[in-house]
């Protein structure tokens, strides 16, 4: 079985000249793993890695495209340090997906920056919303019609602790396994959801099917357990990019962790038959979106 990693060493985070294996293994799910890239964090941020850090009912904290930091608790000084930290992290991703896939540049939208200080482990959460279950990402809320959801991650554990991923089947796999569970989409309940507020758009029939994967592969306990899967330890100073909506990932232990997300039209992708839209959309026969 081929593996579903590909470890990169580029010593800096703006890729001399882009690489038509990486884009093609990222296009194709597998995860590039960056095994030596800087991100230096100074003493005094480092006072910021504590879980308190994180107001108890934020899910993340995050700065989003409008530049506001959310989710965080703390004095003045200590979130002003932590915007800032935050989007140095997000300066060092920009450079490294416009180096590494050019061809997304003009097109990507920088969607939100995290900081995760919570140690996954000790997390307790819903099982539709627990991450340490194999899924592909997919929002409940904000419908995407298929757009890209990329995403760069690293483990900046400041004590050594391993970020532990698994990392499960092709897209193409888990489609073939999982449509035939899917319950049929109702533009009727779309609309009635939109209505009451609880989309941000109409649900698509594309980000229904999407919704019903993400809870149909979490919810089944043998598919957790038994379907094709790989780990991964992430050392501290690791990056690793994929296409979230596509790789199927689960987190299962470490924490401290940077991320970023874009979200990416379908026509600025290299391979747009790769994608999971152009794969359901196959193997439905329908238009989805
Ligand atoms: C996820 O995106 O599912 C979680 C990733 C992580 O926390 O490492
Ligand atoms: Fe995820």
């Amino acid at each position: 079985m081929p593996s579903s990693i590909i470890t990169i060493e580029s010593p800096n985070w703006v890729i001399d000249k882009p690489n038509l294996d990486w884009i093609h293994a990222l296009c194709s799910g597998k995860v590039l793993h960056f095994s030596n890239l800087e991100f230096e964090v100074s003493d005094q941020e480092k006072s910021l890695f504590v879980p308190e850090i994180q107001n108890p009912k934020a899910r993340n904290i995050s700065v989003g495209a409008d530049n506001v930091l959310k989710g965080a608790q703390g004095n003045e000084k200590s979130l002003k340090l932590l915007r800032e930290l935050i989007f140095r992290y997000r300066n060092s991703a920009n450079s490294l997906i416009n180096s590494l896939a050019p061809k997304y540049s003009p097109s990507l939208k920088v969607a939100p920056t995290s900081f995760r200080p919570f140690n996954i482990e000790e997390r307790k959460q819903s099982w539709r919303a627990d991450d340490k279950r194999l899924h592909v990402d997919a929002f409940a809320t904000r419908p995407n019609y298929g757009e890209r959801i990329l995403r760069v991650f690293m483990n900046i554990n400041p004590n050594g602790v391993p970020r532990v991923w698994r990392v499960g089947d092709s897209f193409e796999n888990i489609a073939q396994q999982f449509i035939p569970l899917i319950k049929p989409y109702s533009p009727f309940q779309a609309n009635i959801l939109k209505s009451f507020g609880l989309t941000k758009t109409l649900r698509s029939e594309y980000d229904h099917m999407m919704l019903q994967i993400h809870d149909a592969m979490k919810s089944d306990l043998s598919y957790q357990q038994n379907s094709h899967q790989s780990e991964f330890k992430f050392l501290p100073g690791d990056v690793w990019v994929c296409f979230s909506d596509q790789t199927s990932h689960a987190a299962m232990s470490g924490q401290f962790m940077m991320e970023q997300t874009y979200n990416l039209p379908i026509d600025a992708l290299y391979d747009p038959m790769s994608s999971p839209l152009a794969i359901l959309s196959r193997l439905t026969k329908r238009k989805l979106v």
